[in-house]
């Protein structure tokens, strides 16, 4: 089993005010990440998460202030500077760093991703997203979404293009001859010249090849077209967890889209992502879980959503079904899946008032409702049981902990010695490389 950490949002929607969460520290200060990485590596994960948005949240009424009175989704920085200085109090910890293949341009990110590899010494994975959120759109000079099909064709193209960077230079191109002075062999050092529908970049990516020569490659899109998207490129899967028997057919479906592009679907594992709250007995976890609903303002729900699902609710009418809402948000090009997933616990065909629904979506914004809470033993269960019933193949993504340290203390001393007593998780690192690591089925 595989057990990733994310970290992206323990300083937002009120998390940063909990108990055992920040403590002595606001938000960014660096000596916080480089504790949260050190803890993580004593517990022997394998890696934490940076996921990534960067507009300021202004869907809900069309306007950011009240994100930015309520730290909603807001304030994000780019996590790449900070897992070069956390790399450097590790050893072994892997950093997944997300960016958007639909505003980035695969250059930069190809170089960029090579030099993290180098620093990390092989510890980086890419988390390609195609993005649903109007407000990062805006920044990168778009006044609409592009089209979500069209996304996904530009991110396969995106990636065909750094994979083609990252293999322009073979890894025993460089010589660095002090005698005659030669640095590498010309022959090994290869054009690109791509001329794609989004793209046109000659190459070759001017980089020594990094250890892992390119990142561990993740995509979380869990439309049919995003699963499409993963089975072209993807090492490894992000996926929710709406429940055993969706997430089966997720892998019944990554499975079949793997074999269409000729792919092991043996190699490829999915990580699931879910809010695991795990304590030294199960009243502790209950009192941490608890704590969540205290974190979000009721009054920041509605931003919070309309950010995610790019779609203004302030506008909803008195009474709708989901279905109805859905198909508006489907015609507005954001995710319908991601929709869908926030509201499971509706029949999407009920009739529900706002009310009704803000209130139950606050549990939902706080990651509340679907929290998997308990004694460390109690937890492993839940992740026994997903983790074989998914072909035991990846792991977890450990998301939205009440806080940091707090809770990933409680995950390293609680939860993986119950996983390593099960034979479930690694007594020790055993590859070099992030890649390696995420390999080993030990
Ligand atoms: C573990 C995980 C991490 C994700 N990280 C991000 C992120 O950092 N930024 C983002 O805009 N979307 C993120 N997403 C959303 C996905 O990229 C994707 O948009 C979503 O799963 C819907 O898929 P679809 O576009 O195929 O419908 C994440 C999803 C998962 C499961």
């Amino acid at each position: 089993m595989h057990i990733g950490y994310d970290l992206s949002w323990s300083h937002l929607e009120g998390r940063w005010r909990l108990p055992g969460s920040w403590t002595h520290a606001t938000f960014p200060d660096m000596r916080i990440y480089k504790e949260l990485a050190q803890i993580a590596e004593r517990g022997l994960l394998d890696f934490i998460f940076f996921g990534d948005g960067s507009g300021i949240p202004n869907t809900w009424k069309g306007s950011r202030d009240d994100a930015v009175k309520w730290g909603v989704g807001w304030p994000r920085h780019d996590m790449s500077p900070y897992i070069s200085v956390m790399s450097q109090v590790t050893q072994h910890i892997g950093f997944g760093l997300t960016y958007s293949s639909t505003f980035m341009h695969p250059f930069y990110v190809a170089r960029l991703l090579n030099a993290l590899d180098h620093v990390t010494n092989g510890r980086m994975a890419f988390n390609v997203i195609a993005s649903t959120r109007r407000a990062d759109a805006a920044n990168y000079g778009f006044d609409e979404l592009m089209e979500h099909e069209r996304r996904y064709d530009r991110m396969e193209e995106f990636i065909d293009v750094c994979n083609g960077l990252w293999n322009s230079v073979e890894p025993d191109a460089f010589i660095w001859d002090r005698d005659s002075g030669v640095v590498a062999d010309p022959a090994k050092v290869r054009a690109l010249d791509h001329v794609g529908e989004f793209f046109k970049v000659a190459g070759p990516l001017a980089s020594v090849p990094s250890p892992q020569v390119r990142p561990v490659l993740i995509q979380a899109g869990a439309s049919p077209r995003g699963i499409k998207a993963s089975a072209h490129f993807v090492d490894h899967v992000f996926a929710m967890s709406p429940g055993l028997d969706k997430q089966v057919k997720h892998r019944a479906a990554l499975d079949k889209a793997l074999a269409a592009e000729g792919r092991d679907a043996s190699r490829v594992g999915i990580v699931w992502d879910v809010v695991l709250i795990v304590g030294e007995t199960e009243a502790d976890a209950r009192r941490r879980h608890d704590l969540l609903l205290q974190a979000v303002p009721v009054e920041a729900v509605g931003t919070f959503l309309s950010h995610q699902i790019g779609y203004d609710l302030s506008k909803l009418p008195d009474k709708f079904t989901i279905n109805e809402i859905n198909d508006e948000i489907v015609a507005s090009q954001a995710s319908p899946v991601g929709f869908l997933n926030m509201t499971t616990e509706f029949d999407p065909s009920d009739t529900l008032t706002k009310d009704e629904f803000f209130h139950a979506l606050q549990k939902h914004t706080a990651s509340y409702d679907h929290a998997i809470v308990g004694s460390a033993a109690q937890v492993a269960d839940y992740m026994e049981e997903v983790f074989v019933a998914t072909g035991e193949s990846g792991g977890f993504m450990i998301a939205h902990p009440p806080g940091v340290p707090r809770d990933l203390l409680s995950v390293v001393d609680f939860l993986v010695p119950e996983l390593q007593r099960r034979g479930r998780f690694r007594t020790r690192y055993t590859g070099r490389t992030l890649r390696e690591n995420l390999a080993d089925d030990e």
